[in-house]
């Protein structure tokens, strides 16, 4: 088969490689129909995550069809339409038993992509297949159900659920990327009176604006903490959500809650931000952190399925599954291009 496999930063290739066959019991093997490039690919691209060797094939996000099962596979069987998820999950280690399953000590975890082959290729073997796939519901595109894959969960249970989200609060999202746009759409669930998006691209805080937000910021021409506080009587958003992972994005997303507010961090940071204990120590602010645990895509999927969400506005550029070059190229110019998700389908 062909699949896009790592050859160490900077170098990938659409090559021939063996197709992928049952290790253990509780795999399957499932034939992708549609995946996507994640923002955490060009993090692996660049060399930032030097446990992807390689060799590789990357990708963690894929809608398909189950061609093979294990015998230890309960509730898949061969033809059926699944969401593979960017988090595997044994779902008997006490992690998994809590739902985070982000967390996994049994193997699971953010492993697709990462520290096994993964899903951007014909084919790809899921382990623990019963606990890390979903059925697709009828009646929703492959490319929605896509979006439930990494930055739907992401955004909701990092941003919203984390940060609390309650109506009538004043929500602060900082970075309006896929994660962003998601954690809008998902503390629009929860109508919050203003979400105000900040971001330096325009396309992006255009893209913002489509996704709900009511206000958009864009740091080089504006204040973005005085636009907070005129908003909230000099008080500060009751809810400020970081989704860049930068220093400077984080101490911003910090500044801008409220006394007791709640600031969640959702960025992926490659370096120390600085907290200001000595003015926040008095704040009484919650600071929460987390890796994505996809406990809410069966929720997702039910918002979908009920046509209470449309997540085909992600979906900015179609390519077919063996464009990966022109998909990487679009992508990794998102500013420029006003690129969100691009999504590769078989032909
Ligand atoms: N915690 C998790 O489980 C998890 C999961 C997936 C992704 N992530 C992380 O979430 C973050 C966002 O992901 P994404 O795919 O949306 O990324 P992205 O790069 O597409 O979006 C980031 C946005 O931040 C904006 N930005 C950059 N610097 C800024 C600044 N100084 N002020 C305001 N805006 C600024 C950019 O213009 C861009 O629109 C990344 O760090 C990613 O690795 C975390
Ligand atoms: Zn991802
Ligand atoms: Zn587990």
């Amino acid at each position: 088969m062909k699949a896009l496999v790592y050859h160490g930063p900077g170098k990938k290739a659409w090559e021939d490689v063996p197709e992928p066959e049952i290790t253990v019991d509780t795999d399957a093997i499932v034939r992708v129909e549609a995946t996507t490039i994640c923002g955490t690919d060009l993090h692996i691209l660049k060399g930032d995550v030097p446990e992807v060797t390689d060799g590789r094939i990357l990708g963690h996000e894929a809608v398909g069809t189950v061609t093979q099962v294990g015998s230890g596979v309960k509730n898949l069987k061969v033809g059926d339409r699944v969401l593979v998820s960017c988090i595997t999950a044994c779902g008997a280690c006490r992690f998994c038993r809590e739902g985070r399953y982000g967390q996994c000590l049994g193997g699971g975890g953010w492993i697709l992509g990462h520290n096994i082959d993964g899903t951007q290729a014909e084919y790809v073997r899921v382990p623990f297949a019963d606990t890390s796939t979903y059925p697709v519901p009828a009646g929703v595109t492959d490319e929605q159900v896509l979006m439930v894959a990494d930055i739907l969960p992401t955004g909701y249970e990092v941003g919203v659920l984390n940060g609390h989200v309650a109506p009538g609060d004043v929500v602060t999202v900082v970075g309006a990327g896929p994660i962003g746009l998601s954690a809008i759409m998902g503390a629009r669930l929860y109508s919050p009176s203003h979400i105000i998006a900040i971001d330096l691209a325009a396309s992006r805080l255009e893209a913002a604006k489509r996704f709900g937000a009511d206000i958009v910021v864009n740091p080089t021409h504006e204040n973005a903490l005085e636009v907070v506080l005129a908003l909230t009587d000099g008080l500060g958003a009751d809810v400020s959500i970081e989704a860049v992972g930068t220093p400077a994005t984080f101490e911003l997303a910090v500044s801008l809650a409220r006394a007791a507010g709640h600031i969640a961090n959702i960025g992926v940071h490659g370096e120390p931000a600085t907290l200001h204990l000595e003015t926040l120590w008095t704040k009484d602010v919650t600071i929460t952190t987390g890796l994505v645990d996809t406990s809410s895509t069966p929720t997702f999927l039910k918002l979908l399925a009920g046509h209470q969400l449309d997540a085909s506005a992600f979906a900015t550029h179609h390519f077919e599954l063996d464009e990966f070059d022109r998909a990487y190229d679009v992508f990794s110019r998102a500013a420029e291009t006003g690129a969100l998700k691009v999504v590769l389908q078989r032909a």
